[in-house]
């Protein structure tokens, strides 16, 4: 063991020197990839040199999100507390699902769990756990709308049911998805367009909904989004909450990208109303800036977690309470620890340290927005509060743009669209980032567009 935690420090220096002077890896295509490191398996051993310098090759040349030159997707950054308590827990192993196998582990959950429904305005039944991502609590929170409109699913399947999901045309890939893995069917998912700030329509939602009781299919689950996707849109909460309430809908609230504003007294507004959700997940390792992942999901009513994931298992729960065996409300049985990064870092930084994380964000998000405002080579596409920034640069295609700058080394971004427009999409989700990064960012594309894209320019001008 020593002699690994030797190389992993040795490795780890050349990283971070290495990062400082080059913000993004020296590009490797995927068509050369197997050529160019050492990545083929064999029968025998290797020597240690030679192990060595596989593993730092491989580690040098895999693309760099922690630097200020990553703007690719909705996570970055390097937090030092965050990653001494995922090392840690790499170090303790231990499995989340029993308290026998987690011990202390499980009360660093629970008081996470404990502390974020407190904040979201919840009383004493409400709970929560931790899964493998955004997409898996979104898949969660069907399955806890599906059990909760028929407790006999669990058993007996669902035939005999055309049950119905409702979500904006600007939500997460993964509602669909998931509506497939559940058996409810992607054709069953109802996507409602969204105004022009990407917010979900509230009477065509209303309208699809009474439309389908009509017809005698049966509603379960609306899902809104804190924070879509390519806008950073946050759909409104109260007067939906309202109309899933009379008609006995589970409402989920999608914050995998931007509900930790939850921790910001600035930005809570945006998702005004979070308490009246059925359920609602964020990702800490997107806003919060933990190391990938750290996705969370609580409920208002714990007793929808029980009866949905809790199995019995006579050779896994052999001691304590089912509170303290956290398998009892968990999607999967062996768990990593992922509560541990989260923890160490709101220990150290309290929640007003993490109140500056999420706040950092949106004061760049202003930065770049003025910036775009107050130079006419930009065209802006985004909307106000929200830490996605999106633009053309001189009529640029942003696809050609982004690949270009990636292939080049020069940034990692990213492009989307919304309604007919396709652009580039800064993401300021990285809160070590300064003024000075943001503006470096669109210095870079300026320099790379007038040394490399000039022809791009004329073509877009014609
Ligand atoms: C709104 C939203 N929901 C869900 C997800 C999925 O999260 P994950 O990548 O952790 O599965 C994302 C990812 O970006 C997202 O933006």
């Amino acid at each position: 063991m020593d002699n690994s935690l030797k190389l992993f420090n040795d490795i780890v220096s050349k990283l971070l020197a290495d990062e400082k002077q080059n913000p993004v890896a020296e590009f490797v295509s995927s068509d050369e990839l197997f050529d160019k490191l050492d990545l083929n398996l064999s029968d025998q051993p290797i020597d240690e040199e030679r192990f060595k310098n596989a593993v730092q090759d491989l580690v040098l040349k895999t693309p760099r999100t922690a630097t200020n030159a990553f703007f690719n997707q909705l996570f970055g950054g390097r937090n030092g507390k965050a990653v001494l308590g995922d090392l840690l827990a790499v170090m303790l192993n231990n499995s989340m699902y029993t308290y026998k196998a987690a011990g202390p582990q499980v009360g660093i959950e629970k008081a996470i769990i404990s502390e974020v429904c407190k904040m979201i305005g919840w009383g004493e039944k409400s709970g929560g756990t931790f899964a493998s991502g955004g997409s898996m609590t979104n898949f969660m929170s069907l399955l806890l709308a599906r059990d909760s409109y028929d407790a006999t699913i669990v058993d007996n399947g669902m035939m005999h049911l055309e049950l119905m999901v409702y979500t904006s045309v600007e939500s997460h890939y993964s509602i669909e998805k998931n509506a497939a893995f559940c058996g409810i069917g992607r054709d069953n998912v109802r996507k409602i367009n969204t105004d022009d700030l990407g917010r979900i329509d509230i009477n065509e939602l209303k309208e699809k909904i009474t439309e389908d009781i009509q017809f005698g299919k049966k509603p379960v689950l609306v899902n809104l989004t804190a924070g879509t996707t390519v806008l950073g849109a946050f759909d409104p909460i109260e007067e939906i909450a309202i109309f899933c309430k009379e008609h006995n809908i589970w409402l989920h609230l999608d914050g995998a990208y931007c509900g930790s504003v939850l921790f910001s007294k600035k930005y809570k507004h945006l998702i005004k109303g979070v308490e009246l959700v059925d359920s609602f997940s964020f990702n800490a390792h997107k806003m919060i800036g933990t190391p990938l992942t750290c996705s969370l999901i609580m409920v208002k009513d714990n007793k929808f977690l029980f009866d949905s994931f809790s199995s019995e298992a006579t050779y896994l729960y052999q001691t304590d309470r089912d509170e303290f065996n956290l398998g009892k409300t968990s999607l999967q049985c062996g768990r990593r620890n992922d509560a541990l990064k989260f923890w160490t870092l709101w220990k150290s930084v309290g929640t007003i340290g993490l109140e500056t994380i999420v706040d950092k964000q949106f004061e760049l998000a202003d930065f770049a927005r003025d910036y775009i405002k107050n130079n006419e080579d930009y065209t802006s596409y985004g909307i106000e509060d929200s830490i996605s920034i999106c633009f053309n640069y001189k009529g640029i295609p942003a696809q050609q743009l982004c690949t270009q700058l990636y292939q080049e080394s020069q940034l990692l971004v990213g492009y989307g669209s919304f309604q007919e427009n396709e652009f580039v999409r800064l993401v300021t989700i990285n809160a070590q980032n300064d003024k000075d990064d943001i503006l470096k960012f669109f210095k870079t594309i300026e320099q790379f567009v007038e040394a490399h894209m000039k022809q791009a320019i004329a073509t877009a001008e014609v």
